[in-house]
């Protein structure tokens, strides 16, 4: 028996300003992104921008309903819509934002874990490790790949 540890490394900044232009863009997007969530019932918007391999950006919100586990969070509102539309292009990047009680949440929203599955698979068919943009107005953590957010990811494409 051995006893392992896993180490997660990740970037923290306290504002925009910080951030790469190509970052900072994509963290605006998904904030802007929020506008379009529909969540009348946890009333916890969230908005998900994703970059593609060309440079172009998808955005997506959360989408609920009165059946609740019919609802999608913004991440895979987000990624779906840009695969769906662009089968050729890979995803590269993924912001996400969110709203609370009319205002962008200090502390980052973080995916939840059909989310994270969802972009372990899209990261493995990009064939290159996503940068994950995790907003908060108090707080910005950035990753650099899918993996430090979801260990011991499950995959049947290897
Ligand atoms: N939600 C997201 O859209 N993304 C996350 O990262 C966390 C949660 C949504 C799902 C639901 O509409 C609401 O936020 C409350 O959980």
């Amino acid at each position: 028996m051995t006893k392992n540890v896993l180490e997660i490394e990740y970037e923290r900044y306290e504002s925009l300003n910080e951030l790469s232009v190509e970052d900072r863009e994509l963290a605006e997007a998904a904030v802007k992104a929020v506008s379009g969530a529909y969540a009348p019932y946890s009333k916890f918007n969230v908005g998900a921008a994703v970059r593609l391999s060309d440079g172009q950006i998808i955005t997506g919100a959360n989408q609920e309903n009165a059946a609740y586990p019919s609802g999608l969070c913004a991440e895979r509102t987000a990624m779906f819509y840009a695969n769906a539309n662009n089968p050729d292009k890979s995803m590269v990047s993924i912001a996400i934002a969110a709203v609370k009680d009319g205002q962008l949440c200090g502390r980052p929203a973080t995916p939840c874990g059909q989310c994270r599955q969802v972009m372990a698979e899209y990261q493995k068919v990009s064939g290159r490790k996503w940068t994950i943009l995790l907003y908060g107005k108090k707080k910005i953590i950035k990753l650099s790949q899918v993996d430090d957010i979801l260990p011991f990811i499950f995959t049947n494409l290897d």
